[in-house]
């Protein structure tokens, strides 16, 4: 091996930049270059890639977002668009591929797997919803900002008897609901791995009240079945009998911004430096994740296309502490 590239693929991640410096780092080590991919797979399929250099990953690993750039690439889902990003990495001699990206993008990955070429994927994405990893790089980053626009909220909310619905990122996975909500206290969780109806989450909201609490908080995932605009319906009809009055707060993409928690970027620096150990050792067409704090390899057919749910039994624990 002599020459490999990295890119970075889908919704960016905290973390994201400390996985292609330890790559990068990882790889210039053995004595191999490094090509950084410009956007993700539309750079593939583009033909943008620039040599990395020590220096040139220096100073990144605390920014959030991905300096490489990343972008959603229709092309490349097409056999075509693939047939043309492979001829650019053919053409720049470039023997084996990095890519640092969550479920749409190790479904990239594994196809061009399938298709002859050798790729090693890193699982960074804020939902936490691959499998082969117990947790992905910028989860915890994730969490930890939607944890803290609870608590921000939780001293207004308590200040006037309020509730407030806390809506949050994951796409269809609960998992960064899930961990904020259990770390929030909140009174209510509401995630897509397990329905919970308007009237049972307004029930909840009703007895918090007559057990005298000043504040209720009810995070929401965004991919929940029935989700913040189905709540607030209810209330808005049910108001007179809630007790609290009832504010919504929806975080967006403000849960995928900033610098990377310690947490992610150790992982992905443990990540990144195993994709190279990977291809080292003549291993490809897997996924390195972290389980069970160890690093393990997962063959990528394995895990694209696939959804890893949130942990939903944990719903009943966050109720009975919520009391
Ligand atoms: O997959 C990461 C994620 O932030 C999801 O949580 C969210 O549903 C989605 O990306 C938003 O995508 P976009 O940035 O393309 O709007």
């Amino acid at each position: 091996m002599k020459r490999i590239a990295v890119l970075t693929s889908g919704g960016d991640a905290p973390g994201m930049n400390a996985a292609v410096r330890a790559v990068t780092r990882g790889t210039l080590a053995k004595g191999w270059e490094v090509l950084g991919v410009r956007n993700g797979y539309a750079g593939l399929v583009a033909g943008t890639m620039e040599p990395l250099a020590a220096r040139d990953v220096g100073g990144i690993m605390q920014d959030g977002g991905t300096a490489l750039g990343s972008a959603r690439s229709p092309e490349f889902t097409e056999a075509a668009g693939r047939e043309k990003a492979l001829r650019n990495l053919a053409t720049r001699g470039v023997e084996a591929l990095v890519v640092i990206g969550g479920n749409g993008s190790q479904t990239g990955s594994a196809a061009l797997s399938r298709e002859g070429f050798s790729v090693v994927g890193i699982p960074s994405t804020i939902d936490n919803d691959l499998y082969g990893t117990d947790v992905s790089i910028g989860a915890d980053t994730a969490i930890n900002v939607t944890l803290e626009a609870i608590d921000r909220l939780r001293t207004t909310a308590s200040s006037h008897q309020r509730a407030f619905l806390v809506e949050t990122m994951g796409r269809d996975c609960g998992y960064i609901a899930l961990m904020a909500g259990i770390a929030g206290g909140a009174e209510v969780i509401v995630i897509p791995e397990r329905d919970i109806e308007p009237p049972e989450v307004a029930e909840r909201l009703r007895a918090a009240y007559r057990r005298g609490k000043t504040h209720a908080i009810v995070v929401v995932a965004e991919g929940a079945r029935r989700g913040v605009h189905a709540l607030m319906e209810h209330y808005k009809e049910h108001r007179d009998s809630i007790g609290f009055e009832l504010r919504l707060t929806r975080l967006g993409h403000v849960v995928r911004g900033g610098a990377p928690s310690a947490a992610d970027r150790v992982l992905a620096t443990r990540l990144g430096a195993a994709a190279a150990d990977a291809l080292a050792a003549g291993r490809h067409g897997v996924l390195v994740g972290l389980v069970r704090n160890e690093i393990e390899q997962t063959a990528l057919g394995e895990i694209a296309g696939r959804m890893r749910p949130a942990d939903a039994g944990l719903l009943e624990m966050a109720r009975t502490m919520a009391l």
